[in-house]
């Protein structure tokens, strides 16, 4: 499928050009569905899409005609507004579900719920539910591109693409980069898609965190673990932190949220031992405090606003790809 893919400046002039070429996917359930040559292209493709982001006019016409379902069974602040803005940016109509307010809470299932939207031929759904594995289970049921927006503690894939679009940003590249990733590994969805993503693309991944908070096995992802934060960022290029996942902790992992600030909180004194350079992220939402001290989180190497800003030129990215977009005199 092709569809009108003139991104242009303000509807007539011509922006930047990417080289073309299409996803391997019908849908973006997972990073582990994407190949070096998927994630690159959706990071150039980022690029455009951000340069749209800084125009007068924010918006064009490629998907016009096209609807999308945003349809959120967790709470999110930063992934669905991203995702409504990028699509508004393209032009795309677009609905907003909320479990909350949908037949959901009268005990329809998601496959009912989603085969009801189905009947009014969205183009697209955007999903993000608690249980893993339920973009997996729409695909299989549904005609419309599915976009993984967070599954429970599988993946989260636009997270991880935002996350190594602003580290390409500062650092021009993802090969050979130190990155540790530290706080809650074990609940992590966000872990999950950036081990995925940055093994495949080169970098050097290191986690961190309370033993009983690091997943059993995950060396198996090539990355290394330990226990002592000091470890992970020495010398790093990148310092990843993660939030505390109290909403799917069943039982108890750590003494305390003051214990566990002082083992393993992100401090000045700790950042100190990364390279001079290095940027501090957050997928949020962030614990002061807890993972990470105030003034780091608002420090001048934090990129964590970036972060989210990128999150919408990146879904912009995604969306537009899915939709069979080809990056031709954009
Ligand atoms: N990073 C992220 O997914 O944030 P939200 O839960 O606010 O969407």
């Amino acid at each position: 499928m092709t569809i009108d893919a003139s991104v242009h400046r303000g509807g007539d002039e011509p922006g930047r050009s990417v080289p073309a070429a299409s996803l391997h996917v019908k849908n973006l359930l997972g990073i582990a569905d994407l190949g070096a040559d998927d994630i690159t292209l959706l990071l150039d493709t980022a690029v455009a899409m951000k340069e749209v982001g800084s125009r007068a006019i924010k918006k064009v016409p490629a998907l016009r005609g096209k609807t999308v379902v945003n349809l959120f069974f967790e709470p999110s602040t930063r992934t669905r507004t991203s995702f409504e803005v990028a699509e508004k940016r393209l032009s795309a109509d677009t609905l907003n579900i909320a479990a909350s307010t949908s037949s959901v809470t009268k005990g329809e299932t998601l496959v009912d719920t989603a085969l009801n939207l189905e009947a009014m031929a969205p183009d697209m759904i955007v999903l993000r539910h608690a249980s893993s594995g339920a973009c997996h289970l729409l695909s299989r049921v549904c005609r419309s591109r599915v976009i993984n927006a967070g599954d429970g503690m599988h993946e989260h894939p636009t997270q991880a693409l935002l996350d190594a679009f602003t580290i390409r940003e500062h650092k021009g590249r993802l090969a050979g980069l130190k990155v540790a990733i530290v706080g809650d590994l074990l609940h992590s969805r966000v872990l999950r898609s950036n081990l995925l993503l940055l093994t495949r693309m080169g970098a050097d991944v290191w986690v961190s965190g309370p033993t009983t908070l690091i997943p059993p096995g995950v060396e198996r992802f090539g990355v290394r673990a330990t226990w002592r934060i000091e470890e992970a960022v020495e010398g790093a290029d990148v310092i990843m932190m993660l939030r505390i996942q109290r909403e799917r902790m069943q039982g108890h992992f750590f003494p305390s949220l003051r214990e566990y600030f002082t083992v393993f909180g992100l401090t000045a004194a700790r950042a100190r031992l990364a390279k001079p350079d290095v940027i501090i992220m957050h997928p949020g939402p962030m614990n002061r405090g807890v993972e990470i001290a105030s003034d780091v989180a608002d420090g001048p190497y934090s990129v964590i606003l970036e972060q989210v800003a990128n999150g919408v030129a990146v879904r912009m990215a995604v969306l537009y790809l899915l939709a069979g977009g080809v990056m031709e005199g954009v």
